[in-house]
């Protein structure tokens, strides 16, 4: 059906990767075999920077690596049964991590709390015990307190170290970009209306920085209450659209994908590599709020620079107050769970 060489794998000139740096990394999904992993782990076994692909599921990883293994790129793929987390982890540098239950309509972020904190506590305490240097990247909601409780566990291990945890909010700018594009008129490409989108990832905690960019600026009133409304609860679209089989699967993959080769691009050395991600931060650590997402440098380290969110409008200043609040909640409550 297609020439072969139309098949060829995603390079350093496609949009979702660049690979400037040569050293290759092994990276572990935990939550593989579901519907953010599976299509998660095909777009980490076309990126270029990862050599080895590990993938581990409560169920059905070792299937999904079997059938991922066949891409023809050149890292390699295993594949880990329920009962072969630690061996799943062994050696690894980056773990990614999208297990645990997806909301169904009617449901908020927070109501997958009691689902999903004891599962991420207990993956944080195996990265904890066989990984303990490795780059952790939360995926599974509620992001603005699964992040804190992965933090307390690596901490109570003896082994967090704040530059390599990031909580994954690179869908919301994502999705920012796309939207942005969308009302700025035809021919215009999401490359070029990039947005900052800071605070966390929920709701009203999540606060995109329109001022900022050169497109974004002149959206005013209601064209801009819009949007904003649109970037925050873009994830209830999609939980509405699929009407009780889950939420964001796909686009949740490439956004992990790509959150994830600009992680490996600055483990590898390369300069310049800034995109948001919610992390401990000291931002807003005066008002009891020490995880933040803002535009973040990763570097050979993980994080190697937090960036200030910089001058902002009235109205996003308003986005910001009603952010603040509501995130200290979700913080709080993670860590609650975690001192238990
Ligand atoms: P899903 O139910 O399709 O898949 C989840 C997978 O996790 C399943 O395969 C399940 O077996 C696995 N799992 C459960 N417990 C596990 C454990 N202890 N160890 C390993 N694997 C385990 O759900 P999904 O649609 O892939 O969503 C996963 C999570 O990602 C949800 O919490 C969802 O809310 C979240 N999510 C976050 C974002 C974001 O922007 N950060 C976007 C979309 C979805
Ligand atoms: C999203 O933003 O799509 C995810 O957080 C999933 C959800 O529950 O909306």
């Amino acid at each position: 059906m297609f020439a072969r060489s139309a098949l060829r794998p995603l390079t350093a000139s496609s949009r979702l990767f660049s690979s400037s740096a040569s050293r290759q990394t092994k990276v572990t999904v935990l939550g593989a075999g579901g519907g953010i992993g599976q299509p998660l782990s095909l777009l980490l076994k076309c990126d270029p920077l990862v050599s080895s692909l590990s993938l581990y599921d409560i169920r059905g990883a070792p299937g999904v690596a079997a059938d991922v293994s066949h891409v023809d790129t050149a890292s390699e793929v295993n594949g880990y049964a329920a009962d072969m987390l630690d061996q799943a982890l062994e050696g690894t540098k980056v773990v990614v991590i999208p297990a645990g239950v997806p909301r169904k309509p009617g449901m908020t972020r927070d109501d997958l709390f009691n689902t999903n904190a004891s599962i991420v506590r207990d993956l944080a305490s195996a990265v904890a015990r066989t990984a303990p240097d490795a780059h952790i990247l939360v995926i599974s909601n509620p992001v603005n307190s699964t992040v804190p409780i992965v933090a307390a566990t690596l901490e109570k291990a003896g082994v967090f170290d704040p530059r390599r945890l990031f909580g994954v909010t690179t869908l919301d700018v994502v999705r920012a970009a796309r939207f942005l594009a969308g009302i700025t008129g035809p021919g215009v490409n999401p490359n070029d209306t990039a947005v900052t989108v800071v605070g966390g990832h929920s709701g009203p905690t999540i606060v995109p920085l329109l001022s900022q960019s050169s497109y974004g600026k002149s959206v005013k009133g209601e064209a801009f209450e819009k949007i904003v409304y649109r970037i925050q609860y873009g994830g209830d679209e999609v939980v509405k659209a699929k009407d009780g089989a889950g939420s964001a699967t796909l686009s949740m993959a490439y956004a992990g994908a790509k959150f994830t080769n600009s992680l490996l691009r600055g483990l590898n050395g390369e300069k310049g590599v800034i995109t948001p991600t919610f992390v401990k931060s000291p931002l807003y650590e005066d008002q009891g709020i020490d995880f933040f997402s803002s535009n973040v440098e990763l570097g050979p380290n993980g994080v190697e620079k937090i960036f200030p969110i910089g001058p902002i409008s009235p109205e996003e200043q308003k986005l910001l107050e009603e952010c603040l609040p509501q995130l200290k909640a979700n913080i709080e409550k993670g860590k609650a769970f975690a001192a238990q």
